[in-house]
């Protein structure tokens, strides 16, 4: 099997409700992001994370420059997904006490006179691992209840460490659209409030604060970077992150960015939707077996897949081996570059960068996108090392090596 696929996204566009689609980017505008910026710079340990430049990496494939944006670094939480679930969570709360986000902080949403108010809240959430550890930190941080539900062949090593945010968790013998379901029917059964980082109908809002959420850590890069990227490689589980970035990007700078989604084969919903042309997009099923667990979503967000379908250029969907040797490629830089530690689902984007750049199989992709020395490439480490046992196995020990 080749180690890519790719589709061309705008090759099958049908814009039918583009208008729709262009008024929901009011809600990943600057003011509404300052917004969420401000309630996270509330967080009394808030920091940037880093954006690293890779010179010698872009050099060497000849781009005129790589940056990535390192997550692994967000909150002491090994990944970016944290920023979503906390401002969804304090949406929730600011509107049960009937305020508005902007004026609460994270100190006064601990207080005790919020908890004799509100009683006691348990959110409740299905993950792979990334998203629910930010919500069981965003739920104990602020005193209240967390219950996460992890599909099928999750790590025990991040359900651990969801546990260790003081919350009740369980690994599911379903996958993760399963679980998504089971745990909404245990939300309703429980009165218990969902977190879930993708939408379906009648549950609209929480999914749009959680990509909301995301919007921090690109309005950190925009402040972080001299020029704007000429190209943008995301990764795509349910699509709500790259959605998240694909609508501030696409109204902050006025030049036309390049998007490129990237998924994993076993999982490669935006893949198969944008082949298959239709206005309506395909779900992809079975156990979605990867080691990209956080991209191993086989259903879209649907206000992501608006966006998506409206702004990207191409889908790709890779092989392990091309996640693996972005991995590697990360955690053992060139020259001066900086080392950065990337997770499966992180390093994703850079393996497939780097395969499209260095194999002549796919001059066509490359030149398609106008991959070239005049190029700015900026990619989103959205997480560290959330599986250590995995990252030494590939780092380490070659497992998924190239061939
Ligand atoms: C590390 C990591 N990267 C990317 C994603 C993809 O985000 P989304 O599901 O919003 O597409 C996830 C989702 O859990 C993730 O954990």
């Amino acid at each position: 099997m080749d180690k890519l696929m790719w589709v061309d996204n705008q090759q099958y566009l049908l814009q039918k409700n583009i208008e729709q689609t262009i008024a929901f980017l009011h809600n990943f505008a600057p003011d509404q992001v300052n917004r969420v910026t401000t309630f996270h710079q509330t967080y009394e340990n808030f920091k940037q994370t880093p954006l690293r430049s890779l010179n010698a990496l872009a050099s060497l494939v000849g781009v005129d420059n790589i940056k990535v944006k390192d997550e692994s670094f967000r909150f002491d939480l090994n990944a970016f997904k944290v920023l979503g679930g906390v401002y969804a969570i304090g949406r929730y709360v600011a509107q049960m006490l009937g305020r508005n986000i902007d004026e609460l902080s994270f100190k006064e949403l601990k207080s005790s006179k919020v908890k004799e108010q509100l009683g006691d809240l348990t959110f409740i959430s299905t993950t792979d691992g990334n998203h629910g550890r930010g919500v069981a930190w965003a739920a104990r941080e602020l005193g209240f209840q967390a219950r996460i539900y992890m599909p099928a062949g999750s790590a025990e090593e991040r359900l651990q460490n969801i546990k260790n945010e003081g919350a009740y968790a369980e690994i599911t013998t379903m996958n993760y659209d399963d679980t998504v379901r089971y745990t909404s029917q245990l939300a309703k059964e429980n009165g218990w409030v969902i977190i879930q980082d993708t939408m379906w109908e009648g549950y609209e809002e929480i999914p749009l604060w959680i990509m909301q959420g995301y919007t921090t850590l690109v309005k950190e890069i925009v402040e972080q970077l001299e020029n704007a990227p000429t190209h943008v490689f995301l990764q795509a589980g349910v699509g709500s992150f790259a959605g998240a970035i694909v609508a501030f990007l696409t109204q902050y700078y006025e030049q036309e960015i390049t998007f490129v989604l990237v998924e994993p084969y076993a999982a490669n919903c935006f893949y198969e939707s944008f082949k298959e042309g239709t206005e309506q997009f395909v779900t992809v099923g079975g156990e979605m077996q990867t080691i990209m667990a956080g991209l191993a979503c086989g259903e879209p967000n649907p206000l992501a897949w608006d966006l998506l379908k409206t702004y990207t250029k191409v889908s790709i969907c890779c092989d392990e081996e091309v996640a693996a040797t972005g991995m590697r490629i990360l955690g053992n830089p060139l020259a001066t570059d900086a080392r950065i530690i990337a997770g499966e689902s992180g390093a994703a984007p850079v393996g497939c960068f780097y395969e499209l750049m260095t194999n002549s199989q796919y001059t066509e992709l490359k030149d398609s996108l106008q991959l070239d020395k005049s190029s700015r490439v900026l990619f989103i480490n959205t997480e560290g090392d959330t599986d250590i046992e995995n990252y030494r196995n590939i780092v380490w020990h070659g497992k998924y090596a190239k061939m």
